[in-house]
């Protein structure tokens, strides 16, 4: 089954409660953590998330985008995260597999991203331990871009290498997912999507979240 990570990022935080509401029917609600290092933006933080820990009972999904993940994976983890995922681009192969560790050893789903230069291979080492890959279909930093056609091959080969290994672990996608390239990328293997602009700017989100699952 697919389904729909809404990024709150997109959403009009003076309102936040009614912006959650609005998302209901999603199964995942995606939360981007920029620290102006790994990426040139800056975004959420601790204390956004505990709050909305405190209204929702959906996937709570932690994309961080930040050096060192090994540094705060674990305090994700434990504000709240239902699933933490950091890049593969952002430590040395000894502090990523600690930072998958301490996410399990919290008792929350773990998995690693790749940027759009970073071949499906460098996750080799890793897919044994994580429960999703999350590939970038634009570069990480911003919501509204446009989504990066060349990287639908990637999706396969990722999803090449977790069925060759016969791997539980989940594809997600993330970047510039509309219902049109959302066909593209479920047709390459990903289950779950995650949306920012394309679902907040619609006045019916749920309408929306139904028909990006397809
Ligand atoms: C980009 C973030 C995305 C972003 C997606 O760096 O990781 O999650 O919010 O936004 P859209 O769907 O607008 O491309
Ligand atoms: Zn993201």
């Amino acid at each position: 089954m697919i389904k729909i990570a809404p990024s709150i990022i997109s959403a009009d935080f003076a309102k936040l409660g009614e912006e959650v509401q609005s998302i209901s029917d999603a199964e995942y609600i995606h939360f981007d953590v920029m620290d102006g290092s790994f990426v040139p933006n800056m975004s959420l933080g601790f204390p956004l998330l505990q709050s909305l820990r405190k209204i929702t009972d959906q996937v709570l999904d932690v994309h961080l985008m930040i050096v060192n993940p090994v540094k705060y994976a674990k305090r994700f983890a434990e504000a709240g995260a239902d699933i933490v995922v950091f890049h593969v681009e952002a430590d040395q192969p000894q502090d990523l597999f600690t930072a998958i560790s301490d996410v399990k050893a919290a008792g929350r789903k773990v998995g690693l991203s790749i940027k759009p230069k970073t071949p499906a291979s460098a996750l080799i080492p890793y897919l044994h331990l994580i429960d999703v890959v999350l590939v970038m279909t634009v570069e990480p930093g911003f919501g509204g871009q446009k989504f990066m056609e060349d990287q639908v091959p990637k999706i396969a080969e990722v999803k090449k290498l977790i069925d060759a290994g016969g791997y539980a672990c989940d594809i997600e996608v993330d970047g510039g997912i509309n219902p049109d390239t959302a066909k593209k990328v479920v047709a390459a293997g990903a289950n779950i999507l995650v949306a920012g602009s394309d679902v907040f700017k619609q006045a019916d989100r749920n309408a929306r979240i139904a028909q990006l699952r397809g």
